[in-house]
């Protein structure tokens, strides 16, 4: 609305009209019928999963409309979403639309964005599905727990032409700590996990289930849309004798490629999506190989051939998709910021490797912070993140370009995530990156500095914080304003 044109309006007046005029983004727009907004339901509450084959029992799990994962949310670029989300839990929930650009009031941050939905109570979702890609959803209420118990699901928005695939698969992927009787342990949270790499658990699965095959056909082209959702496991896969080609990342269109010394890396939050022709004879049973962690390599499952082949060489049908309507950085005005993150156990030593003692703040260097039942453990330039944040650490003013230099120094890799923007990964420790990729969640590695460019172009309060959900919870994250 613009002030201009009504000269007449009062202060007060003025803050009834915008506060109204945030209460319709949550209505169809004027001109959209009913029948074209894309309707889903969603409800938080406990349930029960078969995590585990037999002789193992169902897991008590925490999930959406009663399955792990929540229902797959699938609509097509441009089409307006509307989803109502009903907390059936014992506790404050929130649903976060990671990834996908949206308006802030519906971007699901309890307390910087929306009051959180209190158990028994509903909120409505309702945005324009700007961006085509692989999406999720989860909680950004107490996430270490929540997301930790099952809540969490799949948002793929299709592209008006998607290459041609024979089929097109989803793979969540998800870690559980389950004890000996497949509950999940109940030790979220503990200082351990927070100080360290996050919670580890035992258990991986793959659409809320331990799978020991999947079945293809040779010849046969899949694309897969892998997400990891899990608080603090990081995937690097191998496919084997397979040359899969990366075609998205974090549901960004990128050059396609292949993976990087062969493993597809995720890290928590992080999607890819990949081109993969089934390439090994009929009968023929291959590995998918988890190679993140040095000496704790596992099979993730095996692709098990069918008899008969789909078709006798791989097709050579086009596999690039259509770049989404993202505002280009410019690099030349954009301006320069620099966001240093340290903490956690061993960090100190990594700030001195880095020449950097002293640097992260008094509190720098792990215990130091701790107060109360959250700790601070972990901090963004020198500050460890309380709960409930609002005063934000950048403000950047809109339709700006922007800089962010960004440097792990501790001897933990984090995956960082922005809500509301995508941005290019533009340099890696001074090197540029060879495809300038897109992405909403950037891996760092130990000691080193990457940096991220974007037009902030989405008003409001964002959050910026490290997606291993204990991280987060002790302290690493904070707040942009895009103004
Ligand atoms: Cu996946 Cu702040 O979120
Ligand atoms: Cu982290």
């Amino acid at each position: 609305m613009s002030l201009k044109y009504k000269p007449t309006v009062t202060r007060r007046a003025f803050i009834a009209s915008s506060l109204a005029s945030a209460a319709a983004t949550a209505v169809p727009l004027p001109g959209l019928a009913d029948s074209d907004v894309q309707r889903y339901a969603l409800s938080a509450a406990t349930g029960k999963a078969r995590l585990l084959p037999p002789p193992y029992s169902d897991t008590d799990v925490w999930c959406y409309n009663g399955t792990v994962p929540g229902q797959e949310i699938r609509v097509r670029q441009g089409d307006r979403l509307r989803v109502e989300v009903e907390n059936g839990l014992a506790e404050d929930t929130t649903v976060h639309w990671h990834g996908i650009r949206l308006p802030n009031a519906m971007d699901g941050v309890p307390y910087l964005t929306q009051e959180p939905i209190r158990p028994g109570g509903k909120f409505v979702y309702e945005f324009d599905a700007l961006d085509a890609g692989t999406f999720w959803y989860h909680p950004h209420q107490r996430s270490f727990e929540q997301i930790g118990r099952g809540l969490y699901g799949a948002l793929i928005v299709e592209e008006a032409d998607p290459p041609q695939v024979d089929r097109d698969v989803t793979w969540v992927l998800d870690d559980w700590q389950l004890t000996e009787s497949a509950a999940i342990s109940d030790d979220f949270g503990n200082l351990g996990d927070m100080s360290h790499g996050g919670r580890m658990g035992n258990t991986v699965t793959i659409n809320g289930q331990v799978v020991e095959t999947f079945g293809v056909k040779s010849g046969e082209r899949l694309r897969l849309r892998l997400i990891n959702t899990a608080n603090a496991r990081i995937f690097a896969l191998d496919f084997e004798d397979h040359a899969p080609q990366i075609i998205a990342l974090d549901g960004q269109p990128v050059t396609p490629h292949a993976p990087k010394g062969g493993l597809v890396l995720l890290g928590p939050a992080m999607r890819v999506d990949l081109i993969l022709d089934c390439t090994a004879s009929p009968g023929a049973r291959t590995q998918v190989v988890d190679r993140a962690y040095r000496d704790r390599e596992f099979r993730v499952l095996d692709l098990t051939y069918g008899d008969a082949a789909l078709r006798d060489v791989p097709p050579d049908w086009p596999m690039a998709l259509a770049a989404n309507p993202l505002p280009e950085p410019d690099l030349t005005t954009a301006r320069r910021h620099e966001v240093l993150f340290t903490g956690g156990m061993m960090g100190r030593m990594v700030e001195r490797q880095m020449g950097l003692s002293g640097s992260g703040g008094m509190m720098s260097g792990g215990m130091m912070g701790m107060q109360g039942e959250r700790p601070g453990i972990w901090m963004v330039n020198g500050v460890a993140a309380e709960e409930r944040i609002s005063e934000p650490f950048l403000t950047l003013e809109r339709d700006t370009s922007h800089i962010l230099e960004l440097t792990n120094a501790t001897a933990f890799a984090h995956p960082i995530h922005l809500h509301g923007h995508s941005f290019r990964v533009i340099s890696r420790n001074g090197v540029p990156t060879e495809h300038q990729e897109w992405q909403d969640t950037v891996f760092i590695s130990v000691a080193e500095r990457v940096e991220i460019a974007f037009v902030a172009d989405n008003p409001g309060d964002w959050m910026f914080h490290c997606h291993i959900a204990e991280h987060m919870a002790a302290g690493m994250m904070g707040v942009i304003r895009v103004t």
